[in-house]
């Protein structure tokens, strides 16, 4: 379980996150639904360790994030696809996907067996693997970018924007995926931001409103 209580991290010397608390049991999907700025790149970043809290407390199951520097926080199972997808363009999508499990040192076998799991997911990748990451259009991007973060992420997934820009037809083969990701591997975590709660159809268990850097009860 991901729990996260009562998050601050400020940019700047101002005040992003207001103290945000969130837990995400295993097994579930919860989306963080925000206009523009509202704060849900930050709190990815922020549980990824690429930027410091200011106080609060963040816990992979008995893991005290704030005290795990970022480069560790992938070998603890917490898969990242960031919002500007970040493909190596020098690199295949095959190198690109294994890219974060050469860095925690995984054996090959463990690297193929992950890849083939990938590929039982979002089975598009497939054609894929040997292309540049240079030739993918932005869509095939944010594609490449989930099965990266799901080669490492095996306890928890973050998705920025996943939908965001995604033409109808590869949108529904993303959620598609996440479909096939829930049968797979039911006991893993899901954080989805969006901007468009439209756009999350019924993939997500549980919705929260992040409104300049706290979340808003929506319910009244
Ligand atoms: N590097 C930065 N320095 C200062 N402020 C930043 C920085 N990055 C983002 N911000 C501010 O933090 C707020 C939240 O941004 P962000 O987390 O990217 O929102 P969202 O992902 O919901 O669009 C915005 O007001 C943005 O201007
Ligand atoms: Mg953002």
């Amino acid at each position: 379980m991901l729990k996260i209580n009562k998050l601050c991290v400020s940019l700047e010397g101002s005040p992003i996150l207001r103290s945000l608390s969130l837990e995400i049991h295993a097994g579930t999907t919860i989306a963080v639904v925000g206009r523009n700025g509202a704060g849900k790149t930050t709190l990815l970043r922020s549980i990824m360790g690429l930027i410091p809290a200011s106080s609060g407390d963040m816990h992979l199951d008995e893991h005290n994030l704030i005290f795990s520097k970022a480069h560790l926080r992938p070998s603890l199972g917490i898969g990242y696809a960031p919002e500007d997808r970040v493909i190596f363009p020098t690199l295949s999508v095959q190198e690109n996907l294994e890219f974060p499990c050469g860095i925690q040192k995984m054996t090959k076998l463990e690297i193929e067996e992950r890849l083939e799991h990938v590929l039982d997911v979002v089975p598009q990748l497939k054609v894929m693997l040997p292309r540049s990451g240079s030739a993918l259009s932005g869509g095939q991007g944010k594609m490449v970018a989930l099965g990266r973060a799901l080669m490492v992420g095996s306890s928890v997934v973050l998705l920025d924007e996943p939908f965001q820009g995604l033409a109808p037809a590869l949108a529904l083969q993303y959620s598609q995926a996440l479909g096939r990701l829930r049968t797979s591997r039911p006991d893993l975590s899901v954080l989805i931001t969006e901007s468009n709660s439209a756009l999350l159809s019924d993939i997500p268990n549980q919705i929260l409103t992040i409104e300049r850097g706290s979340f808003v009860d929506t319910t009244h």
